[in-house]
């Protein structure tokens, strides 16, 4: 139900007023001056004010402009027996919204009364439906974030296994996904890329031989070299990898960069035997890190073969079968860096 506030030093004035807004269904409070009426203003909330203007003390005029302080939408009908011109001009700077002279018609007041009703109740209306809509709209955003983040958990946990279900398969090459990971993500910090693509670059090291897993063990853990057949086995790894990879639902750069990352830049490498700028960036980082931590690293076959020697096939090949501006990086990082090889498995976030 709708609120007036009536302010008369007239007692008859404010009798008659409010029961003409009462019977009108509007539940209304009265003042006998503008202290009263600012102190009950102050303590509840009002949709229209009708105040006369020359009354002792404080004046309508004087009242409105603090009420307009405390409330700038209450609807506000000034009345006054002495209608001047100066008085409607500051009446209206008050932010009065209707202005009506004595004596009062019954007609024409109640007219004006809830002509200003209307008003107050379509600018709540309108209000409410504001502040519903930015509720609605904030409620959608938590729930995108919300699906968001379970989805890159899901996504998150999905990496951690494949990279730890290749590992169970090929011991001797423990930690060496996450170590490339790691690597190629500092690598491309240090090449100064996107936190987007530092975290693809990192995802795609932790599973870059996730396709192994079509290999057989025997030939993952052959102690000495590998005969043809069995090289040709070993290195299907790379479609495997990104067939399995292409049907989940994981950012396709990466698939492709696990497609690549045994390719050179002078088409030595495989499947494709792609060459230069066929090469990804994301494949490039990968393939110099898997190749000097493959190097620094124990096999089955041979011992560790240091950074120094691992770092010097970088720099020797560097143009030739690796990427320049990547090699020159890597180095850095290395050498400048002093980076060593961290097998940690970070929380994934995946770039969505
Ligand atoms: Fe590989």
């Amino acid at each position: 139900m709708s609120r007036a506030l009536i302010v008369d030093d007239e007692l008859s004035m404010r009798m008659t007023l409010s029961e003409f807004v009462r019977r009108d269904g509007i539940e209304c409070d009265v003042a006998q001056n503008a202290f009263q009426a600012l102190s009950m203003f102050q303590e509840n909330s009002y949709d229209l004010l009708i105040t006369d203007i020359v009354m002792p003390k404080m004046s309508g005029i004087e009242l409105m402009e603090k009420i307009r302080e405390i409330d700038s939408e209450c609807k506000i009908i000034i009345l006054t027996g002495e209608p001047t011109v100066e008085t409607a001009i500051r009446a209206v700077q008050s932010q009065a919204n209707d202005y009506m002279a004595k004596p009062v018609q019954k007609d024409d007041f109640l007219h004006i009364v809830r002509r200003n009703i209307q008003i107050k109740q379509l600018s709540d209306e309108r209000k409410w439906l504001l502040l519903e809509n930015e509720r609605y709209q904030r409620h959608l955003e938590d729930m995108v974030d919300q699906r968001t983040q379970a989805l890159q958990k899901s996504m998150s946990s999905t990496i951690t296994l494949l990279s730890q279900v290749i590992e169970y398969r090929d011991p001797y090459t423990a930690g060496h996904q996450r170590r490339v990971g790691n690597c190629s993500a500092k690598i491309a910090e240090w090449l100064g890329l996107s936190k987007d693509s530092i975290e693809n670059v990192r995802i795609m090291g932790y599973i870059h031989d996730i396709g192994k897993i079509v290999v057989p063990s025997e030939i993952l853990s052959k102690p000495g070299k590998l005969t043809y057949p069995e090289s040709l086995l070993l290195q299907s790894h790379s479609l495997a990898g990104f067939k399995m990879l292409s049907d989940v639902n994981i950012p396709p750069i990466i698939a492709e960069a696990i497609y690549q990352h045994h390719e050179r830049i002078d088409g030595s490498g495989y499947p494709r035997k792609l060459k230069g700028d066929q090469i990804s960036l994301q494949a490039h980082i990968l393939m110099v890190a898997d190749v000097v931590e493959a190097m620094t690293s124990h096999r089955p076959y041979r011992p560790s073969l240091g950074l120094d020697v691992a770092l010097a096939e970088i720099e020797g090949n560097a143009g030739v079968l690796y990427d320049h501006t990547v090699s020159k990086a890597c180095l850095e990082l290395f050498r400048i860096g002093n980076y060593t090889f961290d097998d940690r498995q970070y929380e994934i976030s995946m770039p969505i």
